[in-house]
């Protein structure tokens, strides 16, 4: 089996995103598979065609890598790959249109409105917080309408706080979520399609000294992992459904991990669904793959097989 694996890119997200890759390509290689690492520049589509891999798998984070682009060229290229199609990739990209599919399929998200940037400008940070006052109040949580890894995110307590968590937001894209916060358990729920369908990993339990933010994320120290997730087996039970649904109802493929806030009334709000989850050392989806007793490299060969047929 040879396996291309596509890491890199230009997003913000870069260095976790070779670091995600490396990670998979050792994994694959100790499975016995024939593998190659591509950083993505301007050279991709020589380097397609010039391997011609059985597979391929898009290890890019963030923008141009989740987003669907290059699951397009993918398409257009006709070698198959791991993970979401195009389409799906755009709409999970997409924090306000996830959170409308949601809804709709019956799931619950905290509550939000979006700004773009422009209307800031002619808002004002005063303005905002007019809006945000008449619709939920303080605190909120301010991320760009597309990205990953926390950045550009900020949890707001304070009113003279907003304006800064808006500014930093509008760094790295020009539209803003603000969502309610939420208090409650904070998880991740990997989810894989076996013969039978999709199946939850076990969930991991976030408990992070600060906030879960991308210092957080990708070095050791800060962050406490409970995997499984210290819930009763009801609540477990209601997480793995929560994060199935959301992958069959976004039409996630072969892997997905769906950010959720289990609250204290036992509703699962659902922040996100990631159709890259990161695979870094530190990552959560690896973690619960283990936690389920896969091993990587045999789990990663098998998505890799089942995405070659
Ligand atoms: N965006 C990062 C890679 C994650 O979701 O794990
Ligand atoms: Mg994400």
């Amino acid at each position: 089996l040879s396996v291309l694996v596509l890491a890199g890119g230009l997003s913000h997200e870069r260095d976790v995103s070779l670091r995600s890759g490396r990670r998979v390509a050792e994994a694959l290689r100790a499975a016995g598979a024939d593998v190659s690492l591509h950083d993505v520049d301007s050279q991709l589509l020589r380097h397609l065609d010039a391997q011609r891999p059985d597979v391929i798998w898009p290890l890019l984070h963030g923008a141009g890598g989740e987003d669907g682009s290059l699951r397009d060229v993918l398409e257009l290229f006709g070698v198959p790959y791991v993970g979401t199609g195009p389409r799906a990739s755009r709409r999970a990209w997409d924090k306000p249109i996830v959170k409308e599919q949601l809804l709709a399929a019956g799931l619950s998200t905290p509550d939000w409105l979006t700004l773009p940037q422009d209307l800031f400008r002619d808002l004002g940070a005063q303005g905002v917080l007019t809006i945000v006052s008449e619709r939920f109040g303080l605190p909120v949580v301010v991320k760009p309408t597309r990205g990953g890894s926390a950045l550009g995110v900020t949890r707001v307590h304070r009113p003279e706080d907003l304006a800064r968590a808006m500014v930093d937001c509008f760094a790295y894209g020009n539209c803003a979520l603000i969502e309610r916060a939420i208090d409650g358990v904070e998880l991740a729920v990997s989810v894989v399609d076996g013969p039978d369908g999709p199946v939850a990993l076990p969930p991991v339990e976030v408990v992070v000294d600060g906030t879960y933010d991308y210092d957080a994320r990708y070095n050791a120290g800060r962050v406490e992992y409970f995997v499984p997730a210290r819930l009763t087996s009801e609540q477990a039970e209601c997480v793995a459904r929560t994060a199935v649904t959301a992958h069959t109802a976004l039409e996630l493929r072969h892997l997905s991990r769906t950010d959720l806030i289990l609250q204290p009334d036992g509703v699962a709000q659902v922040l996100e669904v990631n159709v890259a989850p990161g695979m870094t050392e530190t990552s959560l989806f690896p973690q619960a793959a283990t936690a389920a007793g896969h091993n990587l490299a045999a789990l990663y060969r098998r998505l890799a097989e089942t995405a070659a047929r």
